[in-house]
């Protein structure tokens, strides 16, 4: 793969060639790699004809193409989404000398049918041999509806959830050994149903500032989202091995952006951390994206995210979403304000050869007057990624005025609502990455991922801040980021 070209991503996880949608069979091992396994489709630049790509990483930024890791057997069949776990303990007998083993549980698609099946490494997550007792949970009488296993360990045994999907219902599956599963029970019909459900997670992330952690339900939707075509809506609430149950039936959604979809935590991670990646695509454009003709690949993945979740807001539990550990990128400082005040911090990034800035802006003593706004500008075309938050409520994001990429559903501007604390304390963060912007306000309470194509590479930031009260302190950094 050649990852020079103008719109090729540095920080985020890209194919070297071709199709790329949902991430899979994610995990952490123990020596600290992490896997990325994704929907590949070698031969072409548009879904079809899928296998698991594979990608390694020491720290989630840096990755290391590998070989695809699970082919169909035959052209009638494709290898859809999926998990993966470690097992540790040989429950599955395939690793009768190892505490290494990897069995990842992923979909074959076909014409009539798709199955739950497994395939088990014995080299750390390289190789994988299928199982000879394919598959290991099928429906009577077949259905072309049933996908997406993401298993996780309770207690003694093994969890899958897996999507019915135009039936609208997750069905919970255990195991104790990965290859034999009963159905435990079915969760049906609760929050946003689109026209079908997808990609479902069950997770235990932690309860921000505590040691107690809570499950989620992540549930992605396609068609049909808010913001049209696909997104990822969560759940929170508890599990007791073989039910889950929401702690109010809201639908609450992970992005208020069209580019955050089929996300998957990674399995291994410590009970403290959740991290998760999504596909930073919708399928009402993903194929047809301008980076295929011009580059020969399509679609990059978010940057990988903490998660974790906090009750303290008039809409009860919000998911906490922020750039995993963003700092180690850190290259170069660009600029920076102790106290903005109503005035702009203009910052030229052309000297920064990933492309790549961070900036972070804190506000302490905020009232409801006032505002800020940041612009991502090419100083040749004038083209733009702007957005901004208005401290009584709304954040909005316009990505619009960039001219690469004509397209109905390629929707400009998008907004939330995210009253700011009592104290007046909040935080705006941003990632760009040449096609690519992720925004987070308030510690990740609202969050927007957002790829846009420009003609010309964006070079310069402004930050400003217009409106403030005496008392408000706006503080801004601006990093440029380290080519990964
Ligand atoms: C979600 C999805 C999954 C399916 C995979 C096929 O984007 O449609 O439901 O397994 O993509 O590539």
């Amino acid at each position: 793969g050649n990852y020079s070209g103008p719109l090729r991503p540095q920080i985020h996880f890209s194919p070297p060639i071709d199709f790329m949608n949902d991430p899979n069979g994610c995990f952490l091992d123990a020596d600290g790699t992490w896997h990325l396994y994704y929907q590949y489709n070698p031969t072409d630049l548009i879904a079809g004809n899928q296998h698991w790509g594979h990608a390694t990483s020491k720290d989630l930024y840096h990755w290391e193409n590998q070989q695809i890791a699970i082919s169909p057997d035959n052209n009638t069949q494709q290898i859809f989404t999926g998990s993966a776990v470690v097992d540790v303990d040989n429950t599955s007998g395939f690793f009768p000398n190892q505490d290494n083993g990897v069995v990842a549980i992923y979909t074959v698609n076909t014409a009539t049918s798709q199955t739950q099946n497994i395939a088990y490494s014995v080299d750390g997550g390289f190789t994988f041999m299928k199982f000879e007792g394919n598959p290991v949970v099928s429906l009577d009488p077949p259905s072309t509806q049933f996908r997406d296993p993401k298993v996780i360990c309770y207690d003694d045994h093994w969890v899958m959830t897996v999507s019915y999907a135009t039936d609208f219902v997750i069905g919970f599956f255990t195991s104790p050994d990965l290859k034999s599963w009963t159905h435990a029970s079915n969760f049906s019909h609760h929050g946003l149903l689109g026209l079908q459900y997808e990609c479902p997670n069950l997770v235990e992330v932690p309860v921000a500032d505590s040691s107690d952690s809570m499950y989620l339900l992540l549930i992605s939707i396609n068609p049909g989202a808010p913001q049209g075509g696909s997104i990822t809506q969560y759940l929170p609430g508890s599990f007791n091995g073989t039910h889950f149950q929401t702690v109010d039936d809201a639908a609450r959604l992970t992005d208020f952006g069209k580019d955050n979809y089929a996300g998957q935590f990674f399995y291994g991670t410590d009970p403290s951390s959740a991290v998760f990646i999504a596909w930073a695509s919708n399928w009402q454009y993903g194929q047809v994206v301008p980076t295929g003709p011009l580059e020969g690949w399509r679609s990059s993945m978010s940057i990988p995210r903490s998660i974790s979740i906090a009750n303290v807001t008039a809409t009860g539990w919000d998911l906490l979403n922020t750039p995993y550990n963003i700092s180690s990128l850190f290259a170069t400082p660009l600029g920076i304000s102790s106290n903005l005040g109503n005035s702009n911090l203009q910052v030229d990034y052309s000297s920064i050869q990933s492309g790549a800035v961070y900036f972070q802006v804190n506000v302490t003593n905020a009232g409801s007057g006032g505002m800020l706004n940041f612009t991502f500008l090419s100083s040749i075309t004038q083209e733009s990624v702007k957005g901004g938050f208005f401290f009584d409520g709304d954040f909005w994001l316009d990505r619009g005025r960039t001219n690469g990429f004509d397209n109905p559903f390629f929707t400009d501007k998008f907004s939330a609502s995210n009253p700011i604390a009592a104290s007046g304390a909040f935080t705006l963060e941003a990632v760009i990455d040449r096609t690519i912007l992720e925004v987070f306000l308030d510690h990740g309470r609202n969050s927007a991922t957002s790829t846009f194509f420009p003609t010309s590479p964006l070079d310069t930031l402004v930050v400003s801040a217009g409106g403030l009260g005496d008392d408000v302190v706006v503080s801004v950094v601006v990093w440029g980021l380290r080519d990964a």
